[in-house]
């Protein structure tokens, strides 16, 4: 089969679009290289530089399907500047439904979020659950699920959108890279190389058993495999809503004693107020991704996730 990746340049769509070729699919990337890099498009995949706004340039009925990665994804800026995310995540999400419907390509997977859920009432969070946004990322996500929806029940679209929570680790020489980093794992890497002097915890007064935040970590391979899976589970005028985590937690402090222990090297660490808006505790109910994508995370061990990741940073650290 043939897939578009958008964003296929960046940490996420790179394992994808390697996975897919892994299992003997046609790819290509369609990347504007904003937060992503050229090195991050797998070998084999053909590469397009531009942008998902312009898909309809690129996009024709040559493609069995679009797994949609594209997208402005830092919270802190959303909150600064939402107009970057309304435009980029909503209007370019809207001109690549546009895009496909004209081509007729008629089967897509998004990437959405566990920030689409806002503060939850009930953990683990289910699909059902409210969704209220905290952050403009968040809120645009949403939208773009909702018009996802509408898309599958007016026109017929196959789509599965994925509500990722934290996704880590790193598959081979595809890993995560932003700038500025604002993921957990990276940045207490960048402690242990000492790249960073010390990390920051935000809050340790939370009602949790070490009294710092807890996230649902998963392996960014476990995640690349959901998505095969959804592209085969995909049916027309339907619009299938799933989480992807591993439906238990790890505390910051446990992250941070993990990354001492993987890496053998000191984590400074230093107590800071709380932000605004962190709950104490996100994890993801995964039921309905094992159930209506027969999914089978295999690598939820914490210490594997961040042996991958530190593997990573150091082949990036020693290209630098
Ligand atoms: N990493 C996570 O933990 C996480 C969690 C939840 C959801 N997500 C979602 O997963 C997707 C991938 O996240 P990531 O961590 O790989 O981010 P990333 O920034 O590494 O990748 C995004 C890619 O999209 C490209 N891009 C952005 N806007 C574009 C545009 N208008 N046209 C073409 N290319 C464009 C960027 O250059 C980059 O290569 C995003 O949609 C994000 O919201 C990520």
């Amino acid at each position: 089969m043939k897939y578009l990746v958008t964003g296929g340049a960046g940490y996420v769509g790179s394992v994808v679009a390697q996975h897919l070729l892994e299992a003997g699919h046609e790819v290509t990337v369609l990347d504007n290289l904003s937060t992503g890099f050229r090195e991050g498009v797998p070998a084999g995949a053909a590469f397009v530089e531009g942008d998902v706004r312009d898909a309809a340039k690129w996009l024709d009925a040559s493609y069995d399907g679009v797994l949609h990665f594209a997208a402005s994804s830092q919270v802190g800026e959303s909150v600064v500047k939402p107009e970057k995310y309304w435009e980029n995540n909503v209007a370019g999400s809207m001109a690549l439904l546009g895009a496909m419907r004209e081509a007729g390509v008629r089967t897509l997977v998004f990437s959405s979020t566990a920030a689409t859920y806002g503060e939850p009432e009930q953990v683990p969070i289910v699909e059902s659950a409210p969704t209220r946004p905290t952050n403009p990322y968040g809120a645009t996500k949403l939208a773009v699920d909702h018009m996802i929806t509408s898309e599958a029940n007016a026109h017929g679209l196959a789509a599965v959108s994925l509500r990722y929570f934290n996704v880590a680790g790193a598959y081979g020489a595809y890993g995560e890279r932003h700038d500025p980093e604002s993921h957990l794992i990276p940045l207490v890497l960048q402690v242990a190389q000492g790249r960073r002097d010390a990390i920051s915890v935000y809050g340790d007064d939370y009602p949790t058993p070490d009294g710092t935040c807890v996230r649902d970590y998963i392996h960014v391979a476990d995640l690349a495999e959901a998505h095969l899976l959804a592209l085969r589970a995909a049916r027309p005028g339907e619009h299938l809503i799933c989480n992807l985590g591993n439906g238990s937690g790890f505390s910051v402090r446990e992250v941070v004693e993990t990354v001492r222990k993987v890496t053998g090297h000191p984590v400074p660490e230093v107590v800071a107020p709380r932000r605004g808006g962190d709950p104490a505790v996100l994890v993801a109910s995964a039921d309905a991704a094992r159930g209506k994508l027969g999914w089978n995370p295999s690598r939820a061990d914490l210490a594997g996730i961040v042996a991958d990741a530190w593997t990573f940073a150091q082949s990036i650290a020693r290209e630098q």
